[in-house]
């Protein structure tokens, strides 16, 4: 089987450095890209550890995270401790040069928790009691779940907060999954007070959920309530908000661990964030919280484009990062189990993913998980340790990963440099998801992944932002689905505009404040100066139902659009395509404003393909970008040092490609002259000279 890549192996992972009072927070060590994954060593009889450990050397890893899981192990009745076996294996994995990431086991407690504190369960939004015996955490307001899971982790701070193998703390395990949002008694109690909080009033919270309708306005703070299934359509307001509030319930549990931690620790701390999969998670805030942003990243089987969706989430987590580099936490060695059909990685594949993270900012690769379980609901999950063992296609190639990835040390803490922003606000995607929008056909998700494909195939590397962030170093911004906007964030636009920038909007945009109240002046209005348009009336098509737009620039083709048209009004801007047929027939189906040094264009109509490139080009025009050259499916990222850069070139397709570059490919240590030649199916990973020398030409 022949090799996608060319490093060597290496001998011995990379020591690290001792950690002590000076030592920044992350990254630790004196060089090197951290390797490895989780490790659940609680799964296997201690003879096994030996093997696992000498085995970890070879690969090549690093770094491991383990105790996730371990609560039941550690803590076997209340306030009884069994730290033993761990100390044993923080022991081993030290002595072998190995890392380790220590996990707080509060996403999974113990039988005796639940049997003891019933009233902790997570209660669903129908009022069904969510059961033992599966993962998932406690109810997150439940003041017995957070004084247990404060308690274990000081225990586990205490003991090992300055041991020499633990350089990181992994609080609990990607929190808002399984579940995000609990219905239970302690937790409608505690939306209450975060209501309180919020609104000071009764009469405030009354106007701000606008329940004047149906009859809803509430006499008593008592009988506000979690919004469970009902006989109709619940409130879109109490429901946004106790969307917010259970995202913030769950923060709440990751600081008073990661306090409890810092109390007795300086180890730089992190909790797995899962970037584009978890929806109820607003990761704007999240990042605020941690030292340093991990994130778990698996591959959409169904998509044989999977990889775009990967460099989209590799983007989200750098970009919620605010830049800095990021700990790739898990992926997979090759299938996952749980995706109705679990399509095992090709060769070549995992290490494509594993660098294509790395290229967009991942200083961590990192893998769910070390050995393959033989029990449980996961046992058909890959590994870097397969039930196959050493003589096997994955093993080789996690130890030829390994090998490369200690090649690419130097990498480590450059920053990626992006071409354009893509507006990106969790509290918005949570409110265009509730029930009676204009139409079903019409989704948030479809809309982002479109345009960052395209942006994607282009060859431009794409930041996310909210809507609030500071836009100016962007060139491009396009808001593929900013329903809920903020009087702030349209101010933030229309100035970006007026500064020069060159601003996209879709449709759907624009409509509803932070309470999911339309904007006053109807929809549009707040980004009308910057789109000099608004909408007078929503138009969607049937399903299946396509109109035609005609440009009118003179380009003669005729590109078709589906599922949304709009009554557009012009209020200054430009007509650059009308609506040939459907309910807008004559009617402003594109456009484009001049406001200040810039421009905003607004798309009405759900483009997809040829029709979309054709808008986002114009647009391109506008912002000074051009696309680059390179054939489709091969992506190019570079990250700057501070005196070098990198190109970090990743060839999806079946024949070798030549890429511009000039430097060291620092995984054959071969000089490069002019363009690199990535093999079909490989990664190329290329020092070039001087920070400025713009060696890839996507501009
Ligand atoms: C998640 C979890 C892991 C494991 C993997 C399987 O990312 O954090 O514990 O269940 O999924 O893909």
């Amino acid at each position: 089987m022949s090799s996608h890549l060319t490093g060597r192996l290496a001998p011995r992972p990379d020591g690290f450095l001792p950690v002590g009072p000076t030592t920044p927070r992350w990254p630790l060590g004196p060089h090197g890209i951290a390797y490895g994954g989780d490790y659940n060593p609680e799964q296997w009889p201690e003879e096994v550890w030996l093997e696992d450990v000498e085995l970890m050397v070879q690969a090549g890893v690093n770094l491991v995270s383990v105790g996730i899981f371990s609560w039941a192990l550690l803590e076997p009745r209340e306030g009884e401790l069994d730290l033993g076996w761990l100390d044993r294996l923080l022991e081993l994995l030290h002595a072998h040069g190995i890392a380790v990431d220590l996990g707080t086991p509060t996403a999974s407690p113990p039988a005796w928790f639940f049997a003891t504190y019933p009233q902790a369960h997570v209660v669903g939004r129908d009022g069904t009691v969510l059961g033992f015996g599966s993962r998932g955490m406690a109810g997150p307001s439940s003041p017995e779940y957070r004084r247990a899971a404060v308690r274990i982790t000081t225990a586990l701070a205490e003991r090992y907060g300055t041991h020499p193998a633990v350089v990181l703390w992994h609080v609990h395990n990607e929190y808002g999954a399984p579940v995000s949002e609990d219905y239970s008694p302690s937790s409608a109690a505690a939306f209450r007070e975060w209501l309180r909080v919020r609104y000071g009033t009764l009469d405030a919270l009354n106007a701000a959920w606008g329940t004047a309708f149906w009859g809803q306005h509430y006499g008593e703070w008592d009988h506000v309530g979690v919004p469970s299934v009902a006989p109709s359509v619940v409130n879109p307001a109490q429901r946004l908000d106790f969307a917010r509030f259970s995202d913030h319930a769950l923060r709440e549990c990751f600081r008073a661990e990661r306090d409890a931690i810092r109390a007795h620790s300086d180890r730089p701390v992190t909790t797995n964030f899962m970037a584009t999969a978890c929806p109820s998670t607003d990761l704007w805030a999240w990042a605020r919280e941690v030292d340093v942003v991990s994130d778990d990243h698996y591959l959409d089987a169904a998509d044989p484009r999977g990889y775009v969706g990967l460099a989209m989430a590799a983007d989200l987590t750098r970009s919620v990062a605010g830049g800095r580099p990021w700990i790739l936490m898990e992926h997979s060695t090759s299938a996952v189990n749980w995706q109705p059909r679990n399509v095992a990685k090709r060769p070549g594949e995992m290490a494509r993913n594993a660098l294509t993270h790395l290229g967009r900012g991942a200083d961590a690769v990192l893998f769910f998980q070390w050995r393959a379980s033989r029990s449980g609901a996961e046992k058909f999950h890959s590994a870097m340790l397969p039930h196959a063992g050493t003589s096997s296609r994955v093993w080789r190639e996690v130890c030829e990963l390994g090998a490369a990835v200690s090649q690419l040390g130097e990498v480590r803490g450059s920053r990626v440099v992006a071409d354009a922003a893509v507006l990106w606000d969790w509290e918005s995607f949570w409110a265009q998801d509730l029930e009676w929008r204009p139409s079903v056909d019409l989704d948030h998700r479809e809309r982002v992944a479109a345009v960052y494909d395209r942006l994607w195939r282009d060859g431009l590397t794409v930041d996310f932002a909210h809507p609030e962030a500071d836009l100016s170093a962007y060139p491009l911004v396009v808001a593929p689905a900013s329903y809920l906007i903020s009087a702030a964030a349209a101010r933030n636009l229309t100035a970006y505009v007026e500064a020069g920038g060159t601003l996209v909007v879709l449709c759907f945009s624009g409509v509803v404040d932070e309470h999911d109240a339309v904007h006053p002046g109807g929809y549009l209005a707040p980004l009308a100066d910057a789109l000099g348009v608004t909408v007078e009336e929503f138009l969607p098509l049937r399903a299946g139902e396509h109109v035609r737009l005609a440009w009118t620039d003179g380009e003669d083709d005729e590109p078709a659009s589906d599922v949304w048209a709009d009554a557009v009004v012009l209020h200054g801007a430009d007509v650059v395509a009308r609506y040939v047929d459907g309910p807008a027939a004559g009617g402003p189906a594109v456009t484009r404003n001049s406001r200040g040094d810039g421009a905003g264009w607004y798309v009405s109509t759900r483009l997809t393909g040829d029709a979309l490139a054709a808008v986002l080009h114009r647009a391109y025009a506008d912002a000074g970008l051009t696309r680059s050259e390179l054939p489709d499916d091969v992506e190019v990222v570079r990250r700057r040092g501070a005196e070098r850069d990198y190109v970090v070139a990743v060839n999806h397709t079946e024949a070798a490609v030549a890429v511009p570059a000039d430097g060291t490919d620092l995984l054959s240590g071969e000089r490069v002259a002019g363009t690199v030649k990535v093999p079909a199916g490989g990664v190329v990973v290329v020092r070039t000279g001087a920070a400025d020398a713009r060696v890839i030409d996507v501009g």
